[in-house]
């Protein structure tokens, strides 16, 4: 199955842009699937607002987003401890994308605080977040067509560069050693996602699945700490998502990240996640372990479409 790419011509709109409308590659019903949320039997008492005493990991406090008249996040709260991987989930609409775009910069929200160990993220431009070793995915593709895969990859890596425009317009010696680092790194994050073979292919053309794995690569390149993806699973096949499991794990492990995933696909998320928050109609209605959460009332309510 391959996938058709936006034409982008941006490279700083497609690192630090994000859509919040969701673009189905295939049409198919979209949500999460009830059955694999699992009905556990005990009651949960998961406390919605999680306090961290020490700085360690990212701390979402009351984070409130407004759109007009619609008030996308309500005093949200999240935690995500340092080397686990955290999930976000809730149905359609619940304001997951909105909450990585506060997380990323592209949202201003108007009150909460965003904390990423000891820096306040809340108020920082994109390009600052970056900085603090934050990277993400989109929940749709953000590729462009025509560059290759490796081509791909570098493009999000400019938080990596340390050669000035001066230098680059002269071919200073030292911007060629550096790009050819930037390659070799490029390269070694295409490997890590098994993406070795395609890195010189064009991106057009190339399955949805591995399109989605470009994004990853380009997103751990850059050496991030603390990396968001929303809704990598979205379009794979079921052995598309057992493999990305393990690819998750494994650059968690290999590089030392925190993660927090965006997922509708429950029997990953449950498989795969330390810890979970559940949003709905922009509030955190539980956070917990997936088995705390999957047997929490509310949560199962909000699943099941009964809302509000
Ligand atoms: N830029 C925006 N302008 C206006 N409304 C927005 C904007 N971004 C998000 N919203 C609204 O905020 C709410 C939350 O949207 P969001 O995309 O964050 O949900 P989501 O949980 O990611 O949903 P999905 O699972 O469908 O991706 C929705 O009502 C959406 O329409
Ligand atoms: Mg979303």
């Amino acid at each position: 199955m391959s996938q058709s790419l936006p034409v982008i011509g941006d490279p700083v709109a497609l690192i630090a842009g994000a859509s919040h409308r969701r673009v189905r590659h295939d049409g198919r019903h979209r949500g999460t699937y009830v059955d694999d949320l699992g009905s556990g039997t005990s009651g949960s008492s998961v406390a919605l607002a999680e306090t961290r005493s020490g700085g360690d990991g990212l701390t979402v406090t009351e984070v409130t987003v407004r759109f007009g008249g619609i008030l996308a996040l309500d005093r949200v709260d999240m935690i995500a401890r340092r080397g686990e991987i955290s999930g976000l989930i809730g149905p359609n609409g619940a304001g997951k994308t909105t909450l990585f775009n506060c997380l990323t910069g592209l949202y201003r929200a108007t009150s909460g605080r965003i904390r990423w160990n000891d820096v306040e993220l809340l108020g920082m431009q994109p390009y600052q977040v970056a900085g603090h070793g934050i990277s993400r995915t989109f929940q749709n593709l953000a590729l462009f067509p025509r560059l290759t895969v490796r081509q791909n990859v570098i493009v999000g890596m400019h938080r990596v560069r340390r050669t000035d425009w001066v230098s680059n317009a002269l071919r200073m010696p030292w911007v060629r050693k550096e790009e050819r680092e930037i390659a070799a790194r490029a390269t070694a994050a295409l490997d890590e996602v098994g993406l070795g073979d395609v890195a010189d292919r064009p991106a057009a053309g190339l399955p949805y699945g591995t399109l989605k794995r470009v994004e990853l690569a380009r997103a751990v390149a850059s050496e991030p700490s603390l990396l968001l993806l929303d809704e990598p699973a979205a379009g794979l096949s079921h052995s598309e998502v057992d493999e990305l499991m393990d690819v998750v794990r494994l650059l968690r492990d290999r590089y030392d990240l925190t993660i927090v995933l965006v997922e509708h696909h429950m029997g990953l998320v449950m498989r795969l996640c330390d810890h979970l928050t559940v949003l709905n109609f922009g509030r955190t209605i539980a956070t917990g372990s997936p088995a705390e959460v999957r047997s929490n009332p509310a949560v199962i309510e909000a699943y099941l479409g009964g809302g509000e």
